[in-house]
């Protein structure tokens, strides 16, 4: 049934409101509440029972340090088989399949589970006692070496292995009438959930957030047990997975009449400053056996941006009484005006406006639910020429690649890490996000939104045809179309994702007419979802007369814009090789906006160096050729780069002579656990910006040189501690906003140079090293801009710590960041400190992981020791839950000056 309900074109006035409420969550039903605390769990490295999704391949290619374009290969077929759980758990997808005769049928027996974890009865007090969000496999020890069950690709933590999850639940007989449900945010993966010893349902794909009724398995006035079998695989992911429940859990109660999970979408089709067009889809779920009229009031808000509490009332919506059939879904559609939207603004602008549409449901004058959807007024245009234009305004894509990991934290998400992640990256100059590969947690696109961050949600990076042998290949048959339409289903009403990717680099791109109908199907699921943005898939492969490109609406290019393999440094190696794409994919799609989405995979690590330095501008790191692989490092010289990568310098110079490119998200923006590209021994990758513990590499000041033009700076590198190199050419690069720079070393001038076209940095490349004083003064039009000094710095004699903030919440999950450095007794850092350092948490806290960026630092994060790299070490310290006062942090270490410092632990 679908009513259609025009309300009046009123333009409403503004009622000031004291503040109302605060808004937990993104689109849902207010009484929802997280059930994060107080969980059981129990992994087993391999399965002792005989519950399985489904029949797995047998592996026979283990390896994963493959190229990361290599062609994706054909799946294996084996049999399922009817000793499978399969069957019970497909009906959980049947909200996110259009077409009803699809729908998987409930099997009509039980299944047959022998395991005794799943039932009440079972005594699991000698499990460890955890909260969520968790991920099993960051605080255990990494795997060292060949052949070990999870290798570099995977991050070399156990991430694989069956994981039990058990609580107990309470429901009041009150509540008997209601519908309750639980909503698993993600789970990783193959997560299946049982009530009282009956299977309720499940979800394979662990990056999908997802909900299940429990109702008819509750036992009302008692106790209930929740039990959650986790099945990681390993060899199913290209990066660090994580392992568990590794996001919020919560249950919802609705009654039976209630808007259904995600069941509002809220579009802004007409937007100006003057007035702003609002259209409001809801829908509507009528789960009992009678029909059911009620009575719908809509009141939209504007939210104060920093408390997300209303701030005032911008509308009402008369209200509207609508009757419901039996076990029906009807869908409503109301329209407003809004006259002087405040409208929201990506980065740089600091204004995000947000405003909130209140659903209320009435039964016979009752209020039944209030159902909160946050959206953001904005005009998104994708411009074949212009560009991205948001509000009508030109944004050039300044953008970094993310994947979900939280470095020492592993993949159990956290709001303040998640912050930090992305306050370093818009201090960068950074104003987009893709979401590599996979749906975030909700709670990063609340912070996205409020931040002014573009993003790019993408949702898978296989289909049918596969990457490694356990990825999502295994299960794209059935749950393609229900994981593209949850995942929109989820997202849609937050303003920063501007678009959707339904795929990155498949091996679809590679099987012409077939693959391109593969990619049809996912585009038509995806616009049946969201007629209001792009689609698009990303291409590393497909060239413009192919089939896949012609079905996205927008051509989103991977490295194939600025050329692959195609420098002469690259000509060795074998792989995709291509020119510069982007005239070519332009004259063939002139109406489509080009951009690139994967760029540069330039490879360093912070504060080392290699000698001697390439002369190009862009390389592949090899052993000496900007690699160390005795030491797993690659040069921080920034110049050295995957095998289809391109150095900063090439993309720069790429996207500047095709101006009409819309920009780039860089691979990747912050350091990641896994796909540690080109040393497979170690544990997470080279490719940030900034490094896994959030230290800045050299590279973040080539980017913010390009990306903030006006901040004015000049950074140098590399450090001037060179004792064994007195008399060698050592290069001094410089990164600055600057169009002019003079170099002086010990106060003699090395030359000074300007700005050539195409060219991102100064270079002196024949420098003779002696130790001193290094120091560079850039100009502008002439006129001194900035100043930068290195120097060589004396021996190590003290530790200093740094808090990224005075005061933290005591809620269990605010955290500090603490930085430690090495420095000399005159305050300089020691660039090649390396001391091995403790850490101690005092008071009112708690460590609770510590690093140094090192990509090949095995010891494992929640050690209270770790050695300093290139000077630096990071500890991450909470507050105890529930403590208010003083947390006190302290570093030592042999034979240096030891530090404290102190934070609070505030009431939240
Ligand atoms: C790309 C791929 C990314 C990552 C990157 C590594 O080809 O899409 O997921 O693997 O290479 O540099």
């Amino acid at each position: 049934m679908t009513l259609k309900i025009c309300w009046p074109r009123a333009v409403y006035g503004s009622v000031l409101l004291s503040l109302l409420s605060s808004i937990s969550s993104f689109a849902q039903t207010s009484e929802r509440y997280k059930i994060n605390k107080g969980w059981r769990f129990e992994r087993h490295e391999t399965s002792h029972d005989d519950i399985r999704y489904d029949v797995r391949p047998e592996v026979t290619d283990r390896n994963d340090n493959i190229v990361a374009d290599s062609k994706p290969t054909e799946s294996v077929s084996v049999k399922s088989s009817n000793q499978t759980l399969k069957a019970w758990i497909l009906p959980t997808a049947n909200d996110f399949i259009k077409d009803p005769s699809k729908y998987y049928p409930k099997p009509t027996s039980e299944p047959v589970v022998t395991t005794p974890l799943v039932d009440k009865s079972y005594d699991d007090s000698h499990w460890q006692n955890v909260n969520l969000p968790h991920d099993w496999a960051i605080k255990m020890p990494f795997y060292k070496g060949e052949n070990v069950p999870v290798g570099g690709g995977m991050g070399r933590l156990p991430v694989q292995g069956i994981g039990w999850y058990r609580k107990k639940l309470t429901f009041e007989t009150k509540d008997a009438q209601k519908k309750i449900y639980l909503d698993i945010d993600g789970a990783m993966s193959y997560s299946m959930v049982w009530l009282n010893g009956k299977l309720v349902g499940g979800w394979p794909y662990g990056y999908n957030s997802y909900r299940l009724d429990l109702t008819p398995f509750i036992q009302f006035g008692q106790e209930n047990q929740l039990a959650i079998r986790i099945d990681n695989p390993t060899n199913s992911a290209r990066w660090y997975p994580g392992g568990g429940i590794y996001r919020n859990v919560w249950i919802a109660k609705v009654n039976p009449v209630h808007i259904a999970h995600w069941g509002t979408f809220v579009k802004t089709p007409s937007v100006s400053t003057q007035k702003a067009n609002i259209d409001i889809s809801l829908s509507l779920k009528n789960e009992s056996a009678k029909n059911q009229s009620v009575d719908l009031v809509t009141e939209l808000y504007l939210l104060d941006k920093n408390t997300q509490k209303l701030l005032k009332k911008v509308a009402a919506l008369s209200k509207q009484n609508i009757v419901i059939e039996a076990n029906q879904q009807a869908k409503i559609q109301q329209e407003t005006v809004l006259a002087n939207p405040v409208l929201w603004n990506p980065l740089p602008a600091q204004n995000q406006q947000l405003y909130l549409v209140k659903t209320k449901l009435f039964q016979q004058g009752k209020l039944i639910e209030i159902y909160d959807t946050k959206f953001g007024i904005r005009s998104v245009i994708f411009d074949a020429n212009k560009g991205i234009l948001v509000n009508g305004k030109s944004i050039k894509i300044q953008g970094v690649n993310q994947h979900h990991d939280l470095g020492a934290l592993g993949a159990a998400f956290n709001v303040r890490a998640a912050e930090r992640q992305l306050e370093m990256l818009r201090d960068l100059g950074c104003n987009a996000i893709r979401m590599s590969h996979n749906p975030p947690a909700e709670e990063l696109l609340d912070l996205t939104d409020r931040m002014g961050f573009l993003v790019i949600d993408e949702v898978f990076d296989s289909w049918e045809r596969k990457k490694t042998p356990l990825d999502f290949h295994l299960i794209f048959p059935e749950w393609h179309e229900p994981d593209t339409r949850s995942f929109i289903r989820r997202d849609k009403n937050h303003p920063s994702v501007i678009a959707w990717s339904v795929g990155n680099e498949v091996g679809e791109q590679y099987t012409e007419e077939a693959g391109a109908k593969i990619a049809q199907k996912l585009y038509d699921i995806a616009k049946d979802e969201d007629d209001t943005r792009p689609i698009t898939a990303s291409m590393n492969y497909a060239k413009p007369q192919m089939p896949f490109p012609k079905v996205f609406d927008i051509v989103s290019l991977n490295y194939q814009g600025e050329g692959i393999r195609d420098a002469p440094a690259y000509a060795h190696l074998k792989g995709i090789r291509t020119s510069p794409l982007y005239p070519a994919f332009q004259k063939q799609f002139p109406d489509k906006l080009i951009l690139s989405s994967e760029t540069a995979s330039a490879l360093s690590t912070r504060g080392t160096y290699v000698f001697p330095v390439a002369k190009e501008n862009s390389a592949p790191v090899s052993e000496g050729v900007g690699g160390n692989g005795a030491l797993q490092q690659v040069s921080g010289y920034e110049l050295y780069t995957a095998a289809f990568g391109a150095s900063p310098d090439k993309v720069f110079s790429s996207q500047d002579k095709h101006p009409f490119v819309a920009g780039e998200f860089v691979w990747t923006g912050w350091d990641y656990i896994g796909e540690p590209t080109p040393y497979y021994s170690a544990r997470s990758s080279y490719s940030g910006i900034i490094d896994l513990a959030g230290f800045k590499k050299d590279r973040y000041y080539l980017y913010q040189a390009r990306w903030r033009p006006e901040l004015k700076f000049a950074h140098i590198l590399p450090h001037w501690n060179w004792q064994e190199r007195i008399g060698q050419i050592t290069p001094v690069h410089v990164f600055t906003s600057a169009d002019e720079a003079e170099l002086f070393l010990n106060g003699k001038s090395l030359g000074r140079k300007k700005r050539v076209e195409f060219e991102y940095r100064f270079r002196w490349d024949d420098v003779i090293y002696e130790a001193g004083k290094l120091e560079v003064i850039a100009y502008k039009n002439g006129k001194e801009w900035a100043r930068d000094i290195v120097q060589t710095t004396g021996e190590a004699t003290q530790l200093v710590l740094k808090a990224d903030r005075k005061s933290i919440k005591n809620n269990g999950e605010d955290l500090v960041f603490v930085e430690l450095s090495v420095k000399d007794a005159k305050g300089n850092m020691v660039p090649t400190a390396t001391q091995e350092v403790e850490f101690e948490v005092l008071g009112n806290g708690e460590l609770v992981a510590t690093d140094n960026g090192d990509p090949a630092d095995l010891n494992s994060f929640i050690l209270p020791t770790r050695k300093t790299y290139s000077g630096l070490a990071l500890a991450i310290v909470k507050a105890k839950e529930g403590k208010k006062g003083t947390i006190t942090i302290r570093a030592k270490c042999k034979g240096l000056k030891s530090s404290e410092i102190m934070i609070q632990s505030v009431e939240f």
